[in-house]
């Protein structure tokens, strides 16, 4: 693969994200990875930290007002934007800069258990509330509304009636571990 860009977008722990690129880095790939977070005190910035990786902290209106995001990303040149447990909603001028080049994982199988307000520990919750037998997770492209673009993948894991939220958080992010890497690997051999 020639080297790459990976732009991340994430609110909160940033587990995956350190998993993509440690399974990057085991493949041996060429990839500049940036992230950009919108929580000054959210536990991927010590990730980023960690793994060498450049992040950019911003607010509401960087994203939404004056372009600072767009603008960041325009000079940055990413082959793939990969939201990572981010919990903003993508405004239309990123979206429309980078057609097809934008993707989300979701914590469960949608069309269930998506859309505004449905992230993390909530999906969970209310996948047990519901005694759903399955969940799973939903890598997919980006457009202008929660949840709603093309999937790429989506997987299942099975649920027993005594699994908690927590249960289910970690059958999930088994999956997460497990494919995101690998869709994110064969999307940018895909334009090699
Ligand atoms: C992941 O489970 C991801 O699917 C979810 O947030 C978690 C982030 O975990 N995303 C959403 O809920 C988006 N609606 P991480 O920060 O440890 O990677």
């Amino acid at each position: 693969m020639s080297t790459k860009k990976i732009a991340f977008f994430a609110s909160g722990s940033g587990s995956n994200i350190e998993n993509i690129v440690t399974y990057m880095g085991l493949k041996q790939y060429n990839i500049q990875y940036l992230i950009f977070c919108n929580k000054p005190d959210a536990f991927v910035l010590e990730r980023a930290k960690k793994l060498n990786i450049d992040s950019i902290v911003f607010d509401k209106s960087d994203l939404r007002e004056n372009q600072s995001v767009l603008n960041h990303l325009k000079r940055f040149q990413p082959d793939l934007i990969v939201l990572a447990g981010f919990l903003w909603l993508m405004p239309p001028n990123i979206v429309q800069e980078f057609p097809n080049r934008i993707i989300n994982i979701h914590p469960a199988l949608l069309p269930d258990y998506g859309g505004k307000g449905m992230y993390g520990m909530r999906v969970h919750e209310s996948v047990v509330l519901n005694k759903e037998k399955y969940s799973g997770i939903t890598i997919h492209y980006v457009n202008e509304h929660y949840d709603e673009g093309k999937y790429i993948l989506q997987e299942t894991c099975l649920l027993t009636e005594n699994d908690t939220a927590e249960d289910v958080a970690s059958k999930v992010h088994a999956l997460e571990y497990e494919h995101f890497p690998k869709v994110i690997e064969k999307l940018l051999l895909a334009n090699s």
